[in-house]
C-alpha cells in the first residue's frame, strides 16, 4: 500500500519551499522505503530550489540523510527492514569499466528508484540527488542504502551522505594525505572543515586553515586546524609558504569553488604537491595558469567527486571512528530544525551562520 507522509517541496524556481503531503509507493524490485530520521540542509538543496540544477520542478528536497529501512522490494538482500542506513546519491552497477577499476563514483550505469513519489494529485516529484529525504519516508534504490552501526546519532550519520564525506574524502581519498604532511585547506565551511578533520585523522603534522571569516577560522581550530590565515587580511600563499619553511603544503584543498582560490591553492603547494578541487565551480568560471609553472612544479591537480568515496567502505569506517571518539562529527551540527523550518535554515546558510542545520524527524 502506498503511504502518505509529509515532505518538503520546492514548487517552482525561487519559490519558497513548503511542507506537503506526498505519496510514497511500496518498494518495487531493487527498491527500499526508508523512514528518515535526520537530513542535513546542503547548498545543493538551495541550488535545486533556485532552479540552478534542473527545471524538473517540483523537487522533493533533502539528500544528506540517515534513517531506518522500513521495507524492501523483491531481490533486495544487502539491507533489511530495521537496518540503520546512510543514503547515498546513486546506486552503482558494480560491472562497468569505472566500477571494475575501483572508481564506482564515476559509474556509467548508476540508478535511483524506478518508481516515482508523487503529490496527492498524482504530480510526479523529482527527488534531490535521487534521494528526497526532507520527508518522513522516502523511496530509494536499495543500493543507495549503506548499513551503519545503529548506535550513532542519525543527525551526525546523515552528514556523511554528502558534504562531510566530500570533505573528508577530498583529504584522505583524493588528496592521499599521509602522516606528517603539511596540509592547507582554503574555505572552511562544512566541506573545508570536514577536509580538516580528514587531514587530522590521516595524521597531518600541520593543518593550515584559510578563510575570509574569523568565525570560520575559530571553528576550524576545533576540528584540527593547527594554524589559521584570514585571506582578507593576509596573502594566503605567502602565509602558507612561511608556515611550511618556505616550501608550501604537500596537499592543498580548495573548498570554495572559485578561480582565485584555486589559483591560491596552485601556488601554495610544495614542489610535487597535490591540489584538490572540491569546491564546485560554475560553468562560466575559467582559470589561466602559466604552463611552465604547471610543468615546473610537478605534482598533481585533482578534483574530488563525492570525496571519491566508496560508501560501503567509507561510511561504516567513519561512523566507527566517530563512535570511538576519534572523529568529532557532532561539531558539524550547528542546529537541528523541523521539516517546516527548511526555508529558515536556507536563510542562515546564506548568511554563513551555520556549518550544518539538520532536519530531525
Ligand atoms: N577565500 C577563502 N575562503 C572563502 C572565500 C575566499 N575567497 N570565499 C568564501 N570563503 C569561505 C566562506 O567564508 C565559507 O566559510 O568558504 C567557505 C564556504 O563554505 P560554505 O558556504 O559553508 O560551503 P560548503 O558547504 O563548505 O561547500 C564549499 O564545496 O562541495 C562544494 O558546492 C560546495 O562549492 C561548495 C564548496
Ligand atoms: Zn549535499
Ligand atoms: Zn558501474
Amino acid at each position: 500500500m502506498a503511504q502518505e507522509v509529509r515532505g518538503v517541496i520546492a514548487p517552482g524556481k525561487d519559490e519558497p519551499v513548503r511542507v506537503e503531503t506526498i505519496v510514497v509507493p511500496d518498494p518495487g524490485p531493487g527498491e527500499a522505503v526508508v523512514r528518515v530520521q535526520a537530513c542535513g540542509v546542503c547548498h545543493t538543496d538551495l541550488h535545486y530550489k533556485q532552479g540552478g540544477i534542473s527545471d524538473d520542478f517540483p523537487f522533493l528536497l533533502g539528500h544528506e540523510a540517515a534513517g531506518v529501512v522500513e521495507s524492501v522490494g523483491e531481490g533486495v538482500t544487502d539491507v533489511a527492514p530495521g537496518d540503520s542506513v546512510i543514503l547515498n546519491w546513486r546506486a552503482v552497477c558494480g560491472n562497468c569499466r569505472a566500477c571494475l577499476r575501483g572508481r564506482p563514483w564515476y559509474c556509467f550505469n548508476t540508478h535511483n528508484a524506478k518508481q516515482k513519489m508523487t503529490l496527492t494529485d498524482g504530480t510526479e516529484l523529482s527527488p534531490a540527488l535521487g534521494i528526497g529525504a526532507f520527508a518522513e519516508k522516502t523511496l530509494v534504490a536499495a543500493g543507495q542504502c549503506t548499513k551503519v552501526d545503529p548506535a550513532v546519532s542519525p543527525a551526525v550519520a546523515g552528514l556523511l551522505g554528502c558534504g562531510v564525506m566530500a570533505g573528508i574524502g577530498a583529504a584522505i581519498n583524493t588528496g592521499g594525505v599521509g602522516r606528517g604532511d603539511c596540509v592547507a585547506v582554503i574555505g572552511c565551511g562544512g566541506v573545508g572543515d570536514a577536509a580538516i578533520a580528514g587531514a587530522n585523522l590521516a595524521g597531518a603534522a600541520k593543518i593550515i586553515a584559510v578563510d575570509i571569516d574569523d568565525r570560520k577560522l575559530d571553528q576550524a581550530r576545533t576540528l584540527g586546524a593547527t594554524h589559521t590565515v584570514n585571506s582578507k587580511a593576509t596573502d594566503p600563499v605567502a602565509a602558507i609558504r612561511e608556515l611550511t619553511g618556505g616550501f608550501g603544503a604537500d596537499v592543498v584543498i580548495e573548498a570554495v569553488g572559485r578561480p582565485e582560490t584555486y589559483e591560491q591553492a596552485f601556488y601554495a603547494r610544495d614542489l610535487a604537491g597535490t591540489v584538490v578541487l572540491v569546491g564546485v565551480p560554475t560553468p562560466e568560471m575559467k582559470l589561466e595558469l602559466p604552463l611552465l609553472d604547471v610543468f615546473g612544479r610537478g605534482g598533481a591537480l585533482k578534483s574530488s567527486w563525492y570525496g571519491d568515496c566508496l560508501p560501503s567502505r567509507d561510511f561504516p569506517m567513519l561512523i566507527d571512528l566517530h563512535l570511538q571518539g576519534r572523529l568529532p562529527l557532532d561539531a558539524f551540527v550547528t542546529e537541528t530544525v523541523r521539516l517546516d523550518e527548511v526555508e529558515k535554515a536556507f536563510e542562515r546558510m546564506h548568511h554563513g551562520d551555520v556549518l550544518r542545520s539538520v532536519v530531525v524527524l
